[in-house]
Parts: C-alpha cells; sequence; structure tokens
C-alpha cells in the first residue's frame, strides 16, 4: 500500500509522476539500521529463543539496563526445555534485579506451554504467539517480525511516536500498519523504527538533524518543533506510601517472608511487614504487621534505618526495625522461612529487601569488634 495519507501525494515541485515517499522511508531507515543500529547482544543470534528472552526483558527493562540480565538468565536457562523443567524459584533468582517478576513466571510457563502444545518449537505466527502466557499483541508482533521475519509492524510508545511525527499530519491507522513495511526486511524495519525511537526521535528534543528519515518527515518537515508531537499530557505524580518491616533472628537465622505468587513481587522473599496504617507509628505498625501475619509476638528493639525505594507507580519508604520474639506467639504455618545469611544468596530478594541486608546481616553475625571484644 502507497496509500498512507500522510505520505500520499507529497510530489517534489516539478515532477509528473508522483513518487511515493515510502520506498525511500524503508530504504533509508533500514539502510540507516544495518549501518548505525546498536551492537546488542539478541541482535546477533537468530536463535528464537533468545529473541525471546530479550523480548520479554524489554518489555519494561530499558535497553541499556537489559544486557546483563540478559546474559544471566541465558546462562541460567540456555535454551527453552532447560527452562519449561525449571523450579519458580530458580527462574525468579536468575531474574532477580530486573524488576517485573510476573515476566519471568510467564517466561517459565510460556516454556512449558510451547514444550506441550508446540513440541518445544516456538509458532512463528502472530495470532499463536499471543495466545501464550505473558505475551501481548506488541511481544507477539516483535517475535514474529523479529524471530521468524514475518511481515508484520509491531507498534509500542516508541515506534508510535516515531510514525506519529513522520506521518504527521495524518494519523496511523491499524489497517494500515503493515502496509508501511512494504518488502522491507521485517526484522531490520521493525527494529530500525525502534532503533530510531530510542535514540533519536526521542520524546523531547528529538536529534532530527541527525535523522535518516528526516526528507519524508511530516512534522520536521512542517512543524518549527517536531518534538511537539505527539502531545503529552501532564506527568503523573508518583504516590508515596509507608511500609514498616522487622527483621527477627533466631539461631543465626532471619525470618523471611514469600510473597504470594500472583502479584507485584510475587514469589519473592522478604522481610515481613506492611503498610503503615493512618494514625499509626512505624514501630506499631511492624508489631501489628507481625501478629496478623506471622502470629509472632514481638518487641521492637531498635530501630535500623529507613530505605527509599522507587516502583514504577508508587515510591515507598520502608522503615526497618530489629524486633526480639516475645513469649506467647507461634509462626503461623505459611510461606515463612528461617534462613541462614549463607542461603540468602540462593533466594530471588526484591531490590528493596536486598539493600535492607547491610542493616539486618548484623543480627545474625555481629562485626567483628563486637566478636572479638571480652574474648581476651
Ligand atoms: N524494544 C523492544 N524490543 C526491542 C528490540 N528487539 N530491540 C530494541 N529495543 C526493543
Amino acid at each position: 500500500m502507497e496509500g498512507v495519507p500522510a505520505l500520499r501525494g507529497r510530489r517534489p515541485p516539478g515532477r509528473g509522476r508522483d513518487p511515493s515517499p515510502l520506498p525511500a522511508f524503508r530504504r533509508s531507515l533500514v539502510r540507516w539500521f544495518r549501518r548505525s543500529g546498536r551492537d546488542l547482544p539478541w541482535r546477533s543470534t537468530r536463535d528464537p529463543y533468545r529473541i525471546l528472552v530479550a523480548e520479554f526483558l524489554l518489555q519494561q527493562t530499558r535497553v541499556d539496563q537489559a544486557r546483563p540480565f540478559y546474559h544471566r538468565f541465558l546462562a541460567r536457562f540456555p535454551d527453552l526445555p532447560s527452562l519449561a523443567r525449571a523450579r519458580e524459584g530458580s527462574v525468579l533468582k536468575a531474574w532477580e534485579g530486573a524488576g517485573y517478576y510476573a515476566r519471568a513466571r510467564h517466561l517459565r510457563d510460556l516454556a512449558r506451554t510451547v514444550v506441550r502444545v508446540y513440541g518445544g518449537t516456538l509458532p512463528h505466527r502472530v495470532e499463536q504467539l499471543r495466545e501464550l502466557p505473558g505475551v501481548g499483541e506488541y511481544t507477539a508482533r516483535a517475535l514474529a517480525a523479529i524471530a521468524f521475519r514475518r511481515p508484520v509492524l509491531a507498534v509500542d510508545a516508541n515506534v508510535e511516536r516515531v510514525l506519529a511525527r513522520v506521518l504527521y499530519p495524518s494519523a496511523l491507522d491499524e489497517p494500515e500498519a503493515e502496509d508501511l513495511l512494504g518488502r522491507a526486511d521485517p526484522r531490520a524495519f521493525n527494529e530500525g523504527l525502534m532503533e530510531l525511537g530510542q535514540r533519536i526521535c526521542t520524546p523531547r528534543n528529538p536529534r532530527c538533524p541527525r535523522c535518516p528519515v528526516r526528507k519524508i518527515c511530516g512534522a520536521y518537515r512542517t512543524l518549527p518543533s517536531p518534538g511537539s508531537i505527539p502531545r503529552r499530557g501532564p506527568k503523573a505524580v508518583r504516590p508515596r506510601v509507608s511500609a514498616a518491616v522487622g527483621v527477627v533472628a533466631r539461631d543465626g537465622r532471619l525470618l523471611l517472608q514469600r510473597r504470594p505468587s500472583g502479584g507485584l513481587l510475587g514469589g519473592l522473599w522478604e522481610f515481613p511487614g506492611g503498610k503503615i496504617e493512618p494514625g499509626e507509628t512505624p514501630a506499631q505498625a511492624v508489631r501489628r504487621e507481625f501478629a496478623e501475619e506471622t502470629g509472632l509476638v514481638v518487641r521492637v528493639l531498635r530501630p535500623l534505618g529507613v530505605v527509599e525505594h522507587d516502583y514504577s507507580h508508587f515510591h515507598v519508604s520502608l522503615h526497618v526495625f530489629a524486633l526480639g520474639l516475645r513469649s506467647g506467639g507461634r509462626l503461623r504455618k505459611g510461606p515463612y522461612r528461617w534462613v541462614k545469611p549463607a542461603a540468602l544468596g540462593r533466594l530471588a530478594l526484591p531490590a528493596a529487601t536486598r539493600r535492607m541486608l547491610p542493616l539486618a546481616l548484623p543480627m545474625v553475625s555481629p562485626p567483628p569488634d563486637r566478636r572479638t571484644r571480652g574474648a581476651g
């Protein structure tokens, strides 16, 4: 289709024919990408499984941050059958630090589904991919185009922005999206659009002078500031919450609790605690949470510090306390474990919990000066 409205009918002055700028757009984009695209580890592979792992990571992790997680995950689970056989805890551990842990759980569920339904080979078509755990429309299209070179377009916020500018004043409508691709290599075209959005056609202050497609870009040609497209709403303010967390030690071990599988940080291990309710002090909150959740009766020994942590949609201040066990309580049956410091490395912990360890560990391994004091 050479009829995307914004690109149709831009006739260079003095020419009789109406050459569509689309072939030039594809050519310029693909040539630029092949010459100047970043050398990312998932770009040099044809293995659909490796591309799948990259696409899952890139759902919520920026390209420059994804590399170490990509390598670590693949070192641990080098192919789809190894992931399908894995236990959830070890998959979460391999994903640790990357955040949005539902991706890791979905990835393992996906591997199992692919083994069961497709004999271990990823399907190629968007409609089949879209049915797999953790795969939405965007990831299905990215996989189909990048791993299987299907002629489809994957449109995320980045690509949407690039196309909004290039096609300005028209907008992309879905049936036309695929037509943009024409006979271009689907992998290079899609990754070229992503790369353009990440490095050149950025949300603010796009680098138009360096853009390989500026000559056919509607926004560049007609607007004084092409970066003003698409219009942005006001930035959302991140709500702030406060929580209180308790560290209890017994026989050289720390009490940890596993979060429920479904929600935020599902399946990860953390120190028990919870939200501070209105009117409560952090110390009251930690005692209440312990009684309600664990069944243990505790007293606050001392505050250990406050850990500030940003999640994508909120900010949390975590008040960390050293707690002592009182008689009368009993640890409920549930997702609890008394963990030796040496075993902490084997569990997947949320980043905020990892940041509490320097505060918590002295409770089970006193610093050397205290251990030696009085020994002589
Ligand atoms: N974002 C999503 N998928 C990507 C990819 N394959 N390369 C770069 N950025 C991406």
